[in-house]
């Protein structure tokens, strides 16, 4: 792994999820998919985890991930669009079932996948499969890279997601939402987003495995998958879940209800069919299967457009929103750092994502160990996202005496996304 590749995976270590998302689709038995982690040089014994109607622990998310991608690919084929901008992509084969169906299709990930993944695919295709075939480094807080990801095809396009929210935080997922708004209201098409009901596809499949005790299953096997991605620094994920029962479920009204405050449509495309059918029914008994489909009926991807009606009015009662994040668009990513003392200068500006925050790692790191001190300057930083304060987390733990680290400067927008993920404690004193 080259040092770029180390900064990128550093900034935002998502990317190990989708090769988990592989491996399961591999146990599927989707031969691209196991084709392709070959190419990735995952041993096998890392692939295969044997998957029988007595395993209680890898098989239920096997079944979760090609439930889920099967449900996601024919609704994305039934979209009727020529194009499919598969955000995020991650490592997944769909690239092959779709320039199959002639479709055009545009991947889009973080710069450590779309760099493992974009050679991979270009050595498994030929000349024809090739003009089909873009991928585009995208980060999903960023609207300028997912404008020029959306371009590299002329048209509407289908936008396809799954696998991404439960990695992002509140303010991400808000901006993903206006920054697809923005993007169908310029070219047309639809995004289909199969998160919004993680939580529903999830206990489809494990209610029909496991009955009793689904929930129990469910939480020990979803902590080793956030585990992976690093996502306990988000704290808060989502303003919007309501108490039954006394526990916390997504309140799905209001989540439409705050889609449609902001001019999207939602159509409810429901997971059940007749003929659902899964390659791991052969790991399932009869009543498994037939409890699963019962459970898809109430399952759904929803289907967003953008409301050709929508006039900018009054905030929806009770979907209260993170405020919208203020960007400006003439400040370019620059970090300036300076050492005296042993104490880190460093002047931040324009936005620090997932795509900018690996030059901030690089300069700490090339600042050395003798660092005892580190002052940031954030006056100039429009935006950060989960990526750049996982960054300034580095940093400030890197120091023995804590005291010693200062962050100012920060504007409203900084100041809220810190609040909201709980990094104030850190920063803000
Ligand atoms: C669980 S994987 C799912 C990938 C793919 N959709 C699949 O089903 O195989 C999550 C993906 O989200 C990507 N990701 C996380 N944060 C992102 C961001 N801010 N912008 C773009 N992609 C992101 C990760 O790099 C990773 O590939």
């Amino acid at each position: 792994m080259n040092e770029n590749q180390e900064l990128n995976i550093a900034v935002n270590p998502t990317s190990n999820t989708a090769i988990t998302t592989l491996i399961m689709l591999a146990n599927a038995h989707y031969d691209k998919a196991l084709e392709i982690l070959e190419k990735m040089g995952i041993e096998k014994e890392k692939i295969f985890h044997g998957v029988d109607s007595s395993d209680m622990i890898n098989r239920p998310s096997d079944i979760v991930r090609e439930l889920r991608y099967v449900a996601l690919n024919r609704t994305i084929e039934e979209s009727g669009f020529k194009t499919l901008m598969d955000l995020p992509c991650g490592y997944t084969p769909k690239v092959f079932d779709f320039t199959e169906k002639g479709m055009q299709y545009i991947g889009c990930d973080l710069p450590a996948v779309i760099n493992e993944f974009s050679p991979i695919i270009a050595s498994m295709t030929d000349d024809e499969q090739k003009k089909k075939i873009n991928f585009r480094v995208v980060d999903v807080t960023n609207y300028e890279s997912m404008k020029a990801a959306a371009d590299m095809v002329d048209g509407p396009v289908c936008i396809a997601t799954e696998g991404l929210t439960v990695y992002l935080t509140a303010d991400e997922t808000h901006q993903l939402g206006v920054n697809i708004r923005r993007i169908l209201s310029e070219k047309g098409g639809c995004w289909l987003n199969a998160d919004v009901e993680t939580l529903e596809y999830y206990m489809a499949v494990y209610r029909a495995v496991a009955g009793d005790k689904a929930m129990e299953l469910l939480l020990a096997s979803r902590k080793g998958f956030s585990g992976q991605a690093d996502t306990d620094l988000h704290k808060n994920n989502s303003n919007v879940v309501k108490e039954s029962a006394g526990k916390l479920t997504p309140d799905y009204k209001k989540i439409e209800a705050l889609y449609k405050s902001r001019g999207l449509l939602v159509e409810k495309v429901p997971y059940y069919r007749d003929d659902l059918k899964l390659q791991l029914f052969d790991a399932m008994t009869d009543e498994e299967i037939e409890k699963l489909k019962e459970n898809t009926k109430h399952v759904n991807i929803w289907k967003i457009t953008v409301d050709p009606d929508f006039r900018e009015s009054a905030p929806v009662a009770g979907a209260d929103a993170p405020s919208e994040i203020l960007m400006d668009p003439d400040l370019p990513f620059d970090v300036q750092c300076s050492v005296s003392d042993g104490l880190l200068d460093v002047s931040v500006q324009g936005r620090m994502d997932t795509l900018t925050a690996p030059e901030l790692l690089k300069k700490f790191q090339e600042a050395g160990s003798a660092i005892t001190g580190i002052h940031i300057d954030v006056s100039k930083m429009a935006y950060v996202s989960s990526a750049g304060l996982r960054v300034l987390l580095i940093m400030y733990k890197s120091l023995k005496d804590k005291d010693s680290f200062e962050l100012t400067g920060a504007n409203a927008t900084v100041r809220e996304i810190m609040e909201t993920t709980g990094f104030d404690q850190f920063f803000l004193k």
